[in-house]
């Protein structure tokens, strides 16, 4: 895997400082939530966490030839309140990635002929689409002071893909087995 042009070896290190960010406020949103009576938000958060770490992983093995220190701009939601709050902030973030961030990026990456960016930021953006529906659906609960129930939630180790209750044979975004997906 390798990177050879300057924009997108940028986007690289802003998109992995953007997912190790919410890779960390995911679980500290978990931890809150688990806290306050929603374990089941809280076993969500911590899958959804697991997979920006897959997605913060993959950029960064992109970049595996570009040793050396970078000073990192990446957007990251802040804020530690309710329930329903934390979930808005999670939407929010994800909407971002999903209607800005991953969108430029991926263009960025075509344009310039980088196929292993170009595949590190189209598993992203495909996976954060999954990620806003499950925090959305968490919320509408959550508005109403319930949890999620009980099913178990999947991650793909590849890409990220997040899914609820049954795991596909493959992986809808990267073709990965089921029998790898991690299980929350
Ligand atoms: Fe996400
Ligand atoms: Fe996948």
């Amino acid at each position: 895997m390798s990177v050879k042009n300057a924009m997108t070896a940028d986007f690289l290190r802003s998109a992995y400082g953007g997912e190790s960010m919410a890779h960390m406020r995911y679980l500290i949103w978990g931890q809150t939530a688990e806290k306050n009576g929603f374990p089941n938000i809280g076993r969500l958060f911590k899958a959804v966490s697991n997979a920006e770490w897959v997605h913060a992983k993959n950029h960064f093995e992109v970049l595996k030839q570009q040793m050396g220190d970078s000073s990192v701009t990446a957007g990251g939601v802040f804020g530690l309140t309710d329930i329903v709050e934390n979930l808005q902030g999670a939407i929010n973030g994800e909407d971002h990635e999903i209607k800005q961030m991953y969108p430029v990026y991926l263009e960025n990456a075509k344009f310039q002929q980088e196929k292993d960016a170009e595949r590190s930021f189209n598993f992203a953006l495909n996976a954060e689409k999954q990620h806003a529906q499950l925090f959305r659906e968490a919320q509408a609960l959550a508005k109403q002071n319930k949890d999620m129930g009980e099913e178990k939630i999947y991650v793909c180790p590849v890409c990220g893909y997040t899914v609820k209750g049954e795991v596909p044979e493959k992986c809808p975004i990267c073709g990965a087995e089921k029998q790898s997906f991690k299980e929350f």
